[in-house]
C-alpha cells in the first residue's frame, strides 16, 4: 500500500427513490458484520435522498457525499441547489464535472473551477471528474484533454484534505468498456505528475486519485490496484449493496 487511504464512492446518479434507502441499510449491515478497515466508503444519492440517507447511515463508517452543487451559495436559481445546503443536508463532499454534467449541462472548467471553490467554501471535499472521449481516446489525446482539463477544473486552494480527483474516461462510463491496467497506470501517473506541477509534490503525492467507467466486482481487483489509483468512483453498480460491497472489499486485508 502507498499509505493514503483508499475512497471507494458510490454515484447513485438520477436513481433512487425512498426504497432504495434498503440498499444503503443493507450496506451498513454488511460493513458491521465485514468491516473494510482503512478504507473510506461513501454514497453519492440524489440530493433528494440526501436527508434521509443521512438518518440511514448514523453512526456508520458510510460518508455521504452530494452529486453536484451550484457555485454560488445562495440566490435566485431556480431548481439549483448551493453546496452549503448540501452540507446542511448531511453531505460531506461533492461530486463536481461529472462528465454527465459536462455534456447534458455544457458545464466548463471553469464552472468546474467555481463549483469546487464552493465545496471549499461549505467545508466539504470536492471530487472533481475529468476524462476524455472515445473521440478524443482513439486521437491520442487523452494526455492532453486531461492536463487541459486539470488546469482548468482544480483550484490553487486543491489539497490532498479537501480533493479528490476521479479519472473517468466518457467511453467507459456505463459502456462495459474499460481502459487496459497500464493504460490507467499511465494516465493516473500523468495526473499526478500534472498535481504536483499545480499544487507541489507533498500535495499531489497524498491526494487520492480514484479510476471511474465501468467497475464492477469482476474488474475492481485488477483496476483498484493499478499503482497511482487510490480507489473507484462506481455508478451503475453502486446501487445494489451486494455488488457495492464487494467492490470496495477488495480491499479488506491489504492493510499492513
Ligand atoms: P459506471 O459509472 O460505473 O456506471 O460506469 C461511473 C460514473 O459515472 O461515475
Amino acid at each position: 500500500m502507498t499509505g493514503i487511504r483508499p475512497l471507494v464512492a458510490g454515484n447513485w446518479k438520477m436513481n433512487g427513490l425512498g426504497s432504495s434507502l434498503s440498499e444503503l441499510e443493507s450496506l451498513r449491515a454488511r460493513l458491521e458484520t465485514a468491516p473494510v478497515p482503512e478504507t473510506n466508503i461513501m454514497v453519492c444519492p440524489p440530493a433528494t435522498l440526501l436527508s434521509r440517507a443521512r438518518e440511514a447511515i448514523k453512526d456508520s463508517t458510510i460518508m455521504l457525499g452530494a452529486q453536484d452543487c451550484n457555485p454560488l451559495a445562495s440566490g435566485a436559481h431556480t431548481g439549483d441547489i448551493s453546496a452549503e445546503m448540501l452540507a446542511d443536508a448531511g453531505a460531506t463532499s461533492v461530486i463536481v464535472g461529472h462528465s454527465e454534467r459536462r455534456h447534458d449541462h455544457h458545464e466548463s472548467d471553469a464552472l468546474v473551477h467555481a463549483k469546487a471553490l464552493a465545496a471549499y467554501r461549505a467545508g466539504m471535499m470536492a471530487i472533481i471528474c475529468i476524462g476524455e472521449t472515445e473521440a478524443q481516446y482513439r486521437e491520442g489525446k487523452t494526455l492532453d484533454v486531461l492536463r487541459g482539463q486539470l488546469e482548468g477544473s482544480v483550484p490553487e486552494g486543491a489539497r490532498a484534505a479537501n480533493t479528490v480527483v476521479a479519472y473517468e474516461p466518457v467511453w467507459a462510463i456505463g459502456t462495459g468498456l474499460t481502459p487496459t491496467p497500464p493504460e490507467v497506470a499511465q494516465v493516473h501517473g500523468l495526473i499526478r505528475s500534472v498535481l504536483g506541477q499545480m499544487l507541489g509534490d507533498s500535495e499531489a503525492g497524498a491526494m487520492r486519485l480514484l479510476y471511474g467507467g465501468s467497475v464492477k466486482p469482476s474488474n475492481a481487483a485488477n483496476l483498484l490496484f493499478v499503482p497511482d489509483v487510490n480507489g473507484a468512483l462506481v455508478g451503475g453498480a453502486s446501487l445494489k449493496a451486494e455488488d457495492f460491497y464487494e467492490i470496495l472489499s477488495v480491499y479488506a486485508g491489504t492493510q499492513s
